[in-house]
C-alpha cells in the first residue's frame, strides 16, 4: 500500500481526495498539509465523517515523512515550494493546483530533474480524452477554422481562465505550431474589431457551485464544431489524481502530464 500525503487537505480538493481513498485500497493517508493561516491545524484531516488519525499540519517536511507520494491541490503560488519540499525528501508529486506562472512552470521543470513531477491542471480521465480530441480536431480542421474556448467553474474560483481551459489552448496552439501566448486573446472589451484570423479566444463564467466545464469551439462559414466536458462532482478530478499518483510511485524523475498517465 502507497502512503499519501495531501496539500490543501482543508480545501474542495483535499476532501473529495479523502472521499475518493475511501475506495483505493492502493493508498492510506500519510500527511495532511495546510497553511500556516489554516482554522484547521492539529485538527484531523477529515473535516466531518469517520477520523483518519493524520493531523493536519503546516510543516510541510512533516507532513511528508514516511510518503510514497504527494498531491498538491493548494494554490499555484504555493507548488514550486511544495515541490521544493518533496525534492529534498526525495518524494514524486502531482501538481494539481493551478493558476501558477511561467517562472513557476521552470522551476518544476528544474525540480523534474531531480523526482517526478506530474503537472495535471486537470485530472479528470475525461478531460484529458478531450485534450486528445481537441488536439486531432486542431490538426485536422486547419487554421482557418476558429477557435473559441470557453469555461464556466463556481463562484470560489480564484484563477481565470481555468489551467485546463489554457491547456486546452495549448493543445490547438501545439497542432497549429505555433506559440499560446502570441495567439491567445482574452478581454475584448470596447470596440475590439474583427476577429484576428489565427488568435484562440478565451472567454470565462464564475457561478454558483458549477464544478467545472470547458466547451471548445471550431468554427468556419458553414459549419462548428464543439467539444465539450462537463465535470458534475468533485470526485472525477480526486480519482484521476488518485490514479495518476498511483502511476507516478517508482517513475525515473522527469517532467510528466496526464497523457502519459493514460497512454494517450
Ligand atoms: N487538477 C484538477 O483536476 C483540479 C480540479 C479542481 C481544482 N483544481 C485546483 O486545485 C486547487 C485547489 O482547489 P480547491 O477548489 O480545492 O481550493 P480550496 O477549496 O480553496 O482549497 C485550497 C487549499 O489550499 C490550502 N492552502 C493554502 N495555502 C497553502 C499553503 N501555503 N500550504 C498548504 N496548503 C495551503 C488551503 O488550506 P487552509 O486555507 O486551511 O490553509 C485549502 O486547503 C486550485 O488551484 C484549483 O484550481 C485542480
Amino acid at each position: 500500500m502507497h502512503a499519501l500525503a495531501i496539500f490543501g487537505i482543508t480545501g474542495r480538493m483535499g476532501q473529495s481526495l479523502l472521499h475518493a481513498l475511501h475506495d483505493t485500497p492502493a493508498f492510506r493517508l500519510s500527511g495532511a498539509i495546510a497553511s500556516a493561516a489554516s482554522g484547521r491545524l492539529g485538527r484531523d484531516a477529515a473535516g466531518e465523517g469517520p477520523p483518519t488519525g493524520v493531523l493536519i499540519t503546516a510543516d510541510s517536511g512533516l507532513g511528508l515523512q514516511g510518503a510514497s507520494v504527494a498531491v498538491d491541490f493548494s494554490l499555484g503560488t504555493c507548488v514550486t515550494a511544495h515541490a521544493r519540499v518533496c525534492a529534498a525528501a526525495g518524494v514524486p508529486i502531482l501538481i494539481g493546483a493551478t493558476g501558477f506562472d511561467a517562472a513557476s512552470r521552470d522551476v518544476l521543470q528544474q525540480v523534474a530533474r531531480d523526482i517526478p513531477v506530474l503537472i495535471a491542471p486537470n485530472t479528470s480521465v475525461g478531460v484529458s480524452a478531450v485534450a486528445k480530441l481537441v488536439s486531432l480536431a486542431a490538426a485536422g480542421l486547419g487554421p482557418s477554422y476558429d477557435v473559441e474556448i470557453s469555461e464556466a467553474h463556481h463562484r470560489m474560483k480564484r484563477d481565470a481562465p481555468s489551467g485546463t481551459a489554457l491547456a486546452l489552448g495549448e493543445a490547438v496552439a501545439q497542432a497549429r505550431g505555433v506559440a499560446l501566448q502570441e495567439v491567445a486573446i482574452y478581454d475584448r472589451t470596447g470596440l475590439s474589431g474583427p476577429r484576428k484570423p489565427g488568435s484562440i479566444g478565451f472567454s470565462v463564467l464564475r457561478a454558483g457551485d458549477i464544478v467545472g466545464e470547458h466547451t471548445v469551439t471550431f468554427a468556419a462559414a458553414g459549419e462548428r464544431v464543439e467539444i465539450t466536458h462537463r465535470a458534475t462532482d468533485r470526485i472525477t478530478f480526486a480519482r484521476g489524481a488518485l490514479r495518476a499518483a498511483e502511476w507516478l510511485v517508482g517513475r525515473p524523475a522527469g517532467l510528466y502530464g496526464m497523457q502519459n498517465v493514460l497512454g494517450l
